[in-house]
């Protein structure tokens, strides 16, 4: 089952002499369980369009479904709940809040919901990225690499339908990466969660199912 479906979607910016066209008609649909990996250079699209997928931005045309939802039929206060329930977010910086616990840390998207925690499930999840002994700990207290663990727990916690990493590796040195992203690999298919991962990365592209490529807005074939 597709659990997302992207027609001729596009971003235009400014207007004018200064206009781009961040992204040129996008067409793309991603299955259940997927894990994509988006791969291209510098400007050519890649944090626009997965900011336009997760509801963060919005798109000048085209349709984005996502688990059979047209996102842009969603009220301001329907995405902030869609994005929510629906979508986990990686940052490149992991946006930890430092004056709370990795535990707390990685619960706050349920508790900002007003969901219950699935404890079990949490801490599996805690225990597949190997973080479960620094639950207690502040996040300044944690390597670079244990933090963006943590990030990951957090962005898995709500069972996300959608994953979507931008560049979650790129503070990370090569090695800590493909551990990073070997465990979002295991966690990926452990509970059947959908990952779209925007890397510089080939060695990393190369763990996913599939490779996108894009160029000035465009998908590629490579
Ligand atoms: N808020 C904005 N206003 C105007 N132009 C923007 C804005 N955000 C992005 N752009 C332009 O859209 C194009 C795509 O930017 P985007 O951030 O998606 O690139 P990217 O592929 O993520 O690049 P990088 O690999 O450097 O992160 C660029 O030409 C950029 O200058
Ligand atoms: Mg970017």
């Amino acid at each position: 089952m597709n659990i997302l479906e992207i027609k001729n979607l596009r971003k235009i910016y400014g207007a004018g002499e200064t206009q781009v066209r961040a992204l040129d008609g996008i067409n793309l649909t991603v299955e259940r369980g997927e894990f994509v990996a988006i791969v291209g250079s510098s400007g050519s699209g890649k944090t626009t369009f997965l900011n336009i997928v997760g509801g963060l931005d919005v798109p000048t045309g085209g349709e984005i479904i996502v688990d059979q939802k047209k996102i842009q039929e969603l009220s301001d206060d329907e995405l902030t709940v869609f994005r929510r329930r629906k979508i986990g977010f990686i940052f490149q910086q992991y946006n930890l809040i430092q004056m709370l616990s990795v535990w707390e840390n990685i619960i706050l998207p349920l508790k900002l919901d007003g969901r219950k925690v699935d404890e079990k499930y949490v801490l599996e999840v805690t225990q597949l990225l190997g973080i479960d002994k620094k639950l207690k700990c502040l996040p300044n207290q944690l390597s670079g690499g244990q933090q963006q663990r943590v990030a990951i727990a957090r962005a898995l916690a709500t069972k996300p339908a959608l994953v979507l990493a931008d560049e979650p590796t790129g503070n990370l040195d090569s090695r800590t990466s493909q551990d990073v992203l070997g465990l979002l690999k295991i966690t990926g298919s452990r509970f059947n969660q959908t990952i779209i991962m925007i890397t510089h990365n080939e060695e990393i592209a190369q763990l996913a199912d599939r490779i996108l490529r894009i160029e000035d807005g465009q998908l590629v074939t490579r």
